[in-house]
């Protein structure tokens, strides 16, 4: 494993981090799972107390060194009142059976929140020593920076956003630019494009990465990791098949061509039957919920 400085931050974190949304399904082979993660390197463990796996997260570290992981949980919009925030937190740590969070990160923007108010309990919390770092995710450029204009002694260390082969609007919004210019640790999400990479539907995208692949000895799925890597980021696969886990580590360990990098900048993005998350999330009645609720209060 090749491991990295987190942003801004000294901490020394792997190249790929491990993603655990619905990895609920199977309890004990979820832990195992994590474990062996652990076992190869992979030592930053992204959660969200919106998955509900904090818990299963917090039973796979139980017997683990603590400075031997880095977590990474979010606070849900909904929370995001000061109050809510400091029990949000109370709460996953809890569920996490740890003292202290590394990163904690604002899932979502909260339009009608002021962004002053959850910004005062995230340094409060950090103040309180529950969390390390302060994180946002699903932030646009204008969005980290009132962010981080709301923050009186601390930075916004990363920003945790959809990328992957087809997903490229932080390429095309300036996000990717902003974070790289500013340190922060660009978190990519979805790298699979939640598993779909090897769906028929994205047969031509999939055999380009599989022929780049055969070059280095390395599968489509790894050749994917390694031109997120090669971005900058800090791609975070959820993997609960252990072979899965091991080959995503394995893809730390090569470094494409610039070649290949630009082979795979060149896919066609615009045909796509893809749909991001953050358009799923639009559509979902949980998130107008959220922001419906925000609206009534202001
Ligand atoms: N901040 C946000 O709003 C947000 C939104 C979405 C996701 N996330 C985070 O990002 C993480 C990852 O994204 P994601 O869960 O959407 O999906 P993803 O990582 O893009 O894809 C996961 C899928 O890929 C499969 N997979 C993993 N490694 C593989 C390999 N080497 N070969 C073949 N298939 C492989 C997994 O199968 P198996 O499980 O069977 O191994 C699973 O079905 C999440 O778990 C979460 O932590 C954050």
């Amino acid at each position: 494993m090749i491991f990295k400085k987190f942003g801004k931050t000294d901490e020394k974190i792997s190249s790929i981090g491990l993603g655990t949304w619905k990895i609920g399904e199977n309890r004990n082979n979820a832990i195992t799972s994590i474990r062996i993660a652990l076992d190869f390197g992979i030592n930053f463990i992204d959660t969200a107390e919106m998955y509900g796996t904090e818990e299963i997260v917090g039973a796979a570290l139980k017997a683990i060194k603590r400075d031997n992981f880095f977590i990474a949980t979010k606070v849900s919009p909904h929370h995001f009142h000061y109050k809510e925030v400091i029990k949000a937190c109370d709460e996953s740590i809890k569920r996490l059976g740890l003292k202290y969070i590394d990163l904690y990160q604002l899932h979502w923007p909260a339009k009608n929140i002021p962004i002053k108010e959850t910004m005062r309990a995230m340094e409060k919390l950090m103040k309180d020593g529950k969390i390390m770092h302060i994180g946002v995710s699903n932030f646009s450029v204008e969005e980290i920076k009132e962010a981080q204009s709301a923050l009186k002694n601390s930075e916004i260390i990363s920003n945790q956003v959809e990328y992957n082969v087809l997903s490229r609007e932080i390429e095309s919004d300036g996000t990717l630019e902003y974070c790289k210019k500013n340190n922060i640790e660009v978190i990519a999400y979805s790298p699979f494009m939640r598993g779909d990479l090897s769906k028929a539907n994205f047969n031509k995208v999939y055999n380009k990465l599989e022929v780049i692949g055969k070059k280095y000895n390395k599968t489509a799925f790894q050749v994917a990791l390694n031109w997120l890597i090669s971005k900058g980021t800090l791609p975070i696969p959820k993997a609960l098949n252990y072979a899965h886990i091991i080959e995503n580590a394995a893809a730390t360990e090569f470094k494409l061509s610039d070649a290949d990098i630009s082979a795979i900048d060149k896919i066609d993005t615009r045909k796509k039957e893809f749909i991001p998350v953050k358009n799923i999330m639009k559509r979902t009645s949980l998130f107008s919920r959220i922001i419906t609720d925000r609206a009534n209060k202001f």
